[in-house]
C-alpha cells in the first residue's frame, strides 16, 4: 500500500496536487494562530500559506520526494534531522516542520487545529477509522478542524481518493459543520471523467463556525 504511493511520487502521478493550493482553504480557514497538523501532506501549497497566516505547521508525509520538492518548489531551506521512526525537516524561514514516514508512527501532539484536504479521502475503507483515531488523539480537545471531503458515485469508479459520504465523517468528527459543497468535476484527476462521471463534489467541513 505505502509502495503505491513511494511509486506514484517517482512516476509524478500526483493529480491530486493543486500548485496554487486550495481555493477553499483560502476562502474558508477560520483561524489566525496555533498549532496546526496537516497529515499526509504531499507538497501542498497549503502549509506555506497558514505559515504565513501565523501559524506552526507540522506536516506528516510518507514520501521524501515529496518534502525535498515542497522545499525546492517553495524557495525554502530546511535542517535535516533524522528520526528512530520519522526523519524530521524543519524550515529555516518559517514555521514549518515535515516528518518524512508512516503518520501512524507519528506521536507529535497536541495541536490546535487540524487541516485535511486529500488525505481522509486518500485511505482505503478499513483504514480510514485508525486514521480519525489517531487525529484525534493528536488534537487538543476542542481544537479546529478543516477537512476537506469528495463525494461522488464509487459504484461508477473506485478510489482513490475515495468518496466520503458525511455519515461517515460525522462519525469519525461530529463537531464537523457543512460549509460549502461545490461541483469539481473539471478540477479532478482524468480518470473520474474516463469513466463517465459528470459530478464529484468538493466538500468543505469546519468545526469552528
Ligand atoms: C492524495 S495525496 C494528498 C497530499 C496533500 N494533502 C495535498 O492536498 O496535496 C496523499 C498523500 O499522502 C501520502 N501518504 C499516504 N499514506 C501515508 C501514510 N500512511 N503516512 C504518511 N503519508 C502518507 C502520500 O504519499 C501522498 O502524498
Amino acid at each position: 500500500m505505502t509502495e503505491n504511493w513511494l511509486a506514484r511520487w517517482v512516476n509524478g502521478r500526483i493529480g491530486w496536487h493543486e500548485a496554487d493550493g486550495n481555493e477553499g482553504l483560502k476562502l474558508h480557514w477560520p483561524i489566525d494562530a496555533g498549532r496546526v497538523l496537516v497529515p499526509l501532506c504531499g507538497k501542498s501549497a497549503d502549509i506555506k500559506w497558514l505559515a504565513r497566516r501565523g501559524h506552526e505547521i507540522v506536516g506528516v508525509e510518507l514520501s521524501e520526494l515529496a518534502i525535498r520538492q515542497f522545499f525546492s518548489e517553495q524557495n525554502l531551506t530546511f535542517c535535516f534531522t533524522p528520526g528512530e521512526f520519522l526523519n524530521c525537516y524543519k524550515c529555516s524561514e518559517l514555521p514549518i516542520i515535515l516528518y518524512c514516514g508512516d503518520f501512524l508512527d507519528f506521536t507529535g501532539g497536541p495541536f490546535d487545529a487540524l487541516y485535511d484536504r486529500a488525505a481522509l479521502v486518500a485511505l482505503e475503507p478499513n483504514i480510514r477509522p485508525y486514521y480519525a483515531d489517531h487525529v484525534t488523539g493528536l488534537l487538543k480537545p476542542g481544537a479546529s478542524k478543516f477537512v476537506v471531503t469528495l463525494e461522488y458515485d464509487q459504484n461508477i469508479v473506485p478510489g482513490p481518493p475515495y468518496s466520503v459520504m458525511p455519515d461517515e465523517l460525522i462519525r469519525y468528527w461530529d463537531d464537523l459543520k457543512q460549509i460549502e459543497k461545490k461541483n469539481d468535476i473539471d478540477n479532478c484527476p482524468p480518470k473520474f471523467r474516463a469513466a463517465g462521471l459528470t459530478e464529484i463534489s468538493e466538500v468543505f467541513w469546519t468545526s469552528h463556525l
